[in-house]
């Protein structure tokens, strides 16, 4: 192939700008868009107030459901597949001091994992390393999630927090091969352990599941494409699967957080973020509302910091012109670094 075909053509961007005007009939579209997304947020307001809220205070008057447990088990399981670090390594540290309780530590190397156990010391609640690598086979995910249940089950609780963006690769440049990496851990990896342990759960009508998708599935700067849209796939995989997944007994919990101050975000903020540091929240409080959610249960979705939550939800009731403005803005101010990921 000749040099001259991989050049990338001259472009004038102000000759580009008058396509990018919305049609009037585009922008008419985009108002009755607007109008919708106004009634119906005021019609669930509503609903609410006037029906949800009387009934969420009668909750104290029901007698409290065992913590966890069936009649039938005696031990809390809980694996968790993330937890080398970051807010796995919180979710962990969360049940670390319960009695009657096997915590999994599951994280794509083993030796990872067992660095951070002998960091953490002496633990109330057994404590048992595991490797399980989201970018692994279908097949290899689903007998290991089957192996790991039949060692140390039945597993009563999973959080699957395991999640990657190329903000933690310094090299690379965005393309087919980092999206794909992304949508190998974060789709296919998720939905394979999380649809295998559903499997078991469901055989045994009893379990929790929690998953993380993140607030960058909800809405976010353009140039966070492929790590946003597989969140976006967690978010809308997990809330659905919570309502396919009531009549069978198991409980699904979707963690939507905000900015968290790990590994993570500490890159992108190498990366130029100009996000103050003040807005990253911790992940132990994080792992509180997330431990909350799955044992009292009535809590469909996670977001923290709470403040970051609902500004997205906010955000996303923007018609399409305004959303790819906002995009684009967030892009330009950085909001997400530098980096396409
Ligand atoms: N931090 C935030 O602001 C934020 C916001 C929204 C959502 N989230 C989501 O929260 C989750 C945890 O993120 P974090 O900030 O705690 O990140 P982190 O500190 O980078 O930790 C990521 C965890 O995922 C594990 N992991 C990576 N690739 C894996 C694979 N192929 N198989 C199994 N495990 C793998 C890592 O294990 P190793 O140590 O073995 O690599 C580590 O335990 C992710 O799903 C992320 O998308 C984070």
């Amino acid at each position: 192939m000749g040099k001259s075909s991989t050049k990338m053509p001259e472009v004038n961007l102000t000759d580009l700008l008058p396509h990018q005007i919305p049609s009037v009939a585009y922008t008419i579209q985009n108002m009755w868009i607007s109008l919708s997304a106004m009634v119906l947020a005021m019609a669930s307001f509503f609903f609410t107030l006037w029906v949800v809220l009387p009934l969420s205070m009668t909750r104290p008057f029901f007698p409290k459901p065992k913590p966890s447990l069936p009649e039938t088990e005696t031990k809390k399981v809980v694996l968790i597949i993330g937890a080398s670090q970051g807010i796995g390594f919180s979710i962990l540290k969360q049940y670390a001091d319960e009695p009657d309780t096997v915590i999994v530590a599951a994280s794509r190397s083993i030796d990872s994992v067992r660095s951070m156990a002998i960091e953490l010391g002496d633990t109330v609640a057994m404590l048992k390393c595991a490797e399980v690598d989201l970018s692994g086979t279908r097949k290899q995910i689903s007998e290991v999630i089957k192996s790991l249940d039949k060692l140390y089950g039945p597993i009563s609780h999973l959080y699957e927090v395991s999640g990657i963006s190329s903000h933690v690769k310094d090299h690379g440049v965005w393309g087919l091969d980092i999206t794909g990496e992304m949508i190998s851990v974060n789709v296919a990896g998720t939905v394979a352990s999380v649809l295998s342990m559903y499997d078991l759960m469901k055989g045994r009508g009893y379990g929790k599941i929690c998953v993380v998708g993140s607030i960058a599935g909800l809405y976010s700067p353009a140039n966070m494409i492929s790590y946003a849209s597989t969140k976006a796939f967690v978010n809308n995989f997990c809330t659905s699967l919570r309502i396919l997944a009531a009549p069978t007994g198991v409980d699904v919990i979707t963690v939507q957080p905000g900015l968290i101050d790990t590994r993570m975000t500490k890159h992108m903020r190498n990366q130029g973020s100009t996000v103050p540091g003040i807005e990253f929240g911790d992940p132990e409080g994080l792992a509180e509302q997330m431990k909350a959610a799955v044992e009292e249960g009535g809590m469909g979705i996670v977001n923290w910091p709470v403040r970051q939550g609902v500004i997205a939800y906010g955000l996303q009731a923007m018609n399409p012109i305004c959303q790819e403005l906002g995009g684009w803005v967030l892009m330009k101010m950085n909001v997400a670094g530098k980096r396409i990921t």
